[in-house]
């Protein structure tokens, strides 16, 4: 597919999207969310894909959901555009997602930002939920996300009070891997998503799917899951190969088998 919106390319087994609509602080309409979804199951699907990057630009990374968009909208209009339900996708998702952000990650971009596994901001980052401002509430996946970032604490005022976090805090309070100077951000982003690329894909693989189940399931089902998807980690040649490596003291060569 063809995109209008974003920008795709790949580089060094990591696929990159970048959000393309500077005029709307990158406003992510329904358009551009099929766009990124579309992308990363394209990505996903690519064997010559380990991991991906989505990023904005250095003013915003994303400044919500397109408000112009879903001002007038009812609630069966909501309903029935599934315009949620259209993220519920990017869970579905195996490869690693790092999300390099910069200037304003604020409503859906801050929610899209969490539903990526890792979090690159630059030091001009701006974290912040401020739908109350707009009489609602986050959508996709905020509260329950955000709270489980950053406790309970912080999430309430982000949320209640549209407390706004610059990138110091919002690396103190655990929402992002690290800060990095603006004209790093990206390239940090996409060296650690290379990193990751030339990883294990299995282990890559079902360690994402399990850290995301310490988030999505109470501690005794995710315990017990991690446990099964540590043992079926030793049918794979790679965990052999990893194991031998170490062993004798050399890089392994993973096989993705
Ligand atoms: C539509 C947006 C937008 C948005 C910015 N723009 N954010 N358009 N939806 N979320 C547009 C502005 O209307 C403007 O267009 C242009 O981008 C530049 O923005 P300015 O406001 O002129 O820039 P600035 O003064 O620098 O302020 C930047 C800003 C501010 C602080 C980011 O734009 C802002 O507060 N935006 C809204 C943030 C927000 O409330 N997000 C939550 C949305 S609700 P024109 O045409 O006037 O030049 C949400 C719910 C998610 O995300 C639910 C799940 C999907």
């Amino acid at each position: 597919m063809s995109y209008t919106i974003i920008k795709t390319e790949t580089l060094d087994g990591v696929g990159l999207i970048r959000l393309n609509r500077p005029q709307a602080m990158n406003a992510l309409n329904g358009a551009l969310m099929a766009e990124v979804v579309d992308a990363l199951q394209a990505f996903d699907r690519d064997p010559d894909v380990g991991a991906m990057v989505i990023t904005g630009d250095e003013r915003a990374f994303a400044a919500g959901a397109d408000i112009k968009e879903m001002a007038d909208a009812s609630v069966v209009e909501m309903m029935l555009a599934e315009r949620i339900e259209h993220w519920d996708r990017i869970r579905q998702i195996k490869k690693p997602i790092i999300a390099a952000v910069s200037g304003w990650c604020l409503g859906g971009g801050n929610e899209l930002a969490m539903a990526c596994d890792m979090i690159v901001a630059s030091e001009s980052a701006k974290f912040g939920q401020p739908e109350i401002n707009l009489g609602v509430i986050p959508g996709a996946g905020g509260t329950q996300r955000l709270t489980r970032a950053v406790g309970k604490a912080v999430a309430m005022e982000m949320v209640l009070n549209n407390r706004t976090l610059d990138a110091e805090e919002a690396l103190r309070y655990g929402l992002v891997n690290r800060v990095v100077p603006v004209e790093r951000y990206l390239e940090e982003a996409l060296a650690l998503a290379k990193e990751i690329a030339a990883r294990a894909p299995l282990a890559v693989r079902l360690g994402k799917e399990m850290v995301n189940h310490a988030f999505e399931s109470f501690l005794a089902d995710g315990v017990a899951d991690e446990r099964r998807a540590f043992y079926i980690l030793f049918s794979t040649e790679d965990q052999k190969e990893g194991m031998r490596a170490f062993i004798e003291k050399r890089k392994p060569q993973w096989k993705g088998k």
